[in-house]
């Protein structure tokens, strides 16, 4: 008894340490997918250290969960610089900018998140910050207010958007390196559930990895948040050494009720009222976003990109559509 108590927690704590692990890539390289793109960033991020220059601003914008804030991270790893995180929600006064701006040291990162959501005057200082690296503050009230310009140390931005349309042109035009995050491939997405059963000590058959990439949604995000919902399946009902394969990934997904395709109940929600309501559309965000009480935004940023993505849907001037394409598959799985 006393033998397995000790052996029972010396696995816990194995377990422990595992949670606790950051599953972040910390370097380009270990970065899956986005060739073109991590190449391209690779000769900038080189160029700028050979020249002992700061990096140019960088803006990251694409779907939720496509790697903006890992590659953040990865930037200023690569760079060798501190990286201070914010978000544009956390900076309602221009003094909450100036703050940060103000106590960045020479090259570090600054990563603000959501950029989209900056307020006016907070973006207006921003532009001064980004194009000549300084800013004007006002100190005092009234009429012993003054402004007094303060130089900052030089410094790169690294904003990430899921709405680059939401970025006014002044500030989108401020990025030198604009970034575009597309979907992953299925190939890709097996790499990062791999990468995660190796992380994580997990034995994973070939096509049961395959299976989850074909229904993480083009999403890293999506394929690593399955792949730990697998694992909690596939150790309650094989133990914790079982490995992975098909038959538990399939009655997971089942258990999870998502599809072959990585659709969900909000994916069917979705499309059963553009179908049973408006005999597959056109039909605007705004009804869509009323009828299913959903925010506008998670409809445009979680379900509409994806069923975009796979041909699903379409989006015109009049509103959303169901394409012939949905059609096949809604009837296929007798969805309505
Ligand atoms: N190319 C990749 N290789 C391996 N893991 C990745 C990759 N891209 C993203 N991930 C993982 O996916 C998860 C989501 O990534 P991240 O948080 O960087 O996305 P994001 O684009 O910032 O999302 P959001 O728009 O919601 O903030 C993280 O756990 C990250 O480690
Ligand atoms: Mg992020």
């Amino acid at each position: 008894m006393q033998r397995l108590n000790s052996e029972i927690s010396t696995e816990l704590k194995e377990v422990d340490k595992i949670v606790a692990r950051d599953f972040r890539p910390r370097s380009l390289d270990s970065f899956i997918g986005q060739v073109s793109m991590k190449q391209n960033l690779k000769v900038f991020i080189e160029a700028a250290k050979a020249r002992n220059e700061t990096l140019d601003h960088i803006l990251f914008y694409g779907p939720p969960g496509l790697g903006k804030t890992t590659l953040a991270q990865i930037i200023a790893h690569e760079m060798c610089s501190e990286i201070k995180v914010t978000s544009a929600p956390m900076l309602s006064k221009v003094g909450d900018l100036a703050a940060i701006l103000t106590n960045l040291c020479n090259n570090d990162i600054l990563f603000i998140d959501e950029i989209h959501r900056l307020n006016s005057s907070v973006e207006e200082t921003l532009y001064s910050a980004m194009e000549d690296r300084n800013i004007d503050i006002i100190i005092g009230e009234g009429q012993a207010a003054r402004t007094v310009k303060i130089t900052l140390n030089p410094f790169t931005l690294v904003g990430a958007t899921t709405r680059l349309g939401l970025l006014s042109s002044p500030l989108r035009d401020r990025f030198g390196i604009p970034v575009k995050l597309s979907f992953y491939t299925q190939e890709e997405l097996k790499l990062i559930v791999e990468r995660m059963a190796n992380i994580t000590g997990k034995e994973i058959d070939f096509d049961a990895s395959y299976k989850i990439a074909m229904c993480a949604r083009g999403t890293p995000r999506i394929a690593i948040r399955l792949f730990k919902r697998i694992r909690d399946f596939s150790e309650h009902y094989n133990g914790l050494n079982g490995k992975i394969d098909l038959a538990i990934v399939k009655s997971s997904l089942d258990a999870l009720e998502i599809d072959d395709m990585g659709l969900d109940i909000s994916d069917y929600l979705y499309l059963k009222y553009i179908m049973k309501s408006h005999n597959g559309g056109p039909v605007g965000i705004e009804t869509i976003s009323a009828a299913l009480s959903e925010d506008r935004d998670a409809i445009e940023d979680f379900i509409e990109p994806y069923l975009m993505q796979i041909g699903f849907i379409s989006r015109t001037p009049r509103g959303r559509i169901v394409t012939n394409k949905c059609l096949g598959y809604i009837e296929n799985i007798g969805l309505l």
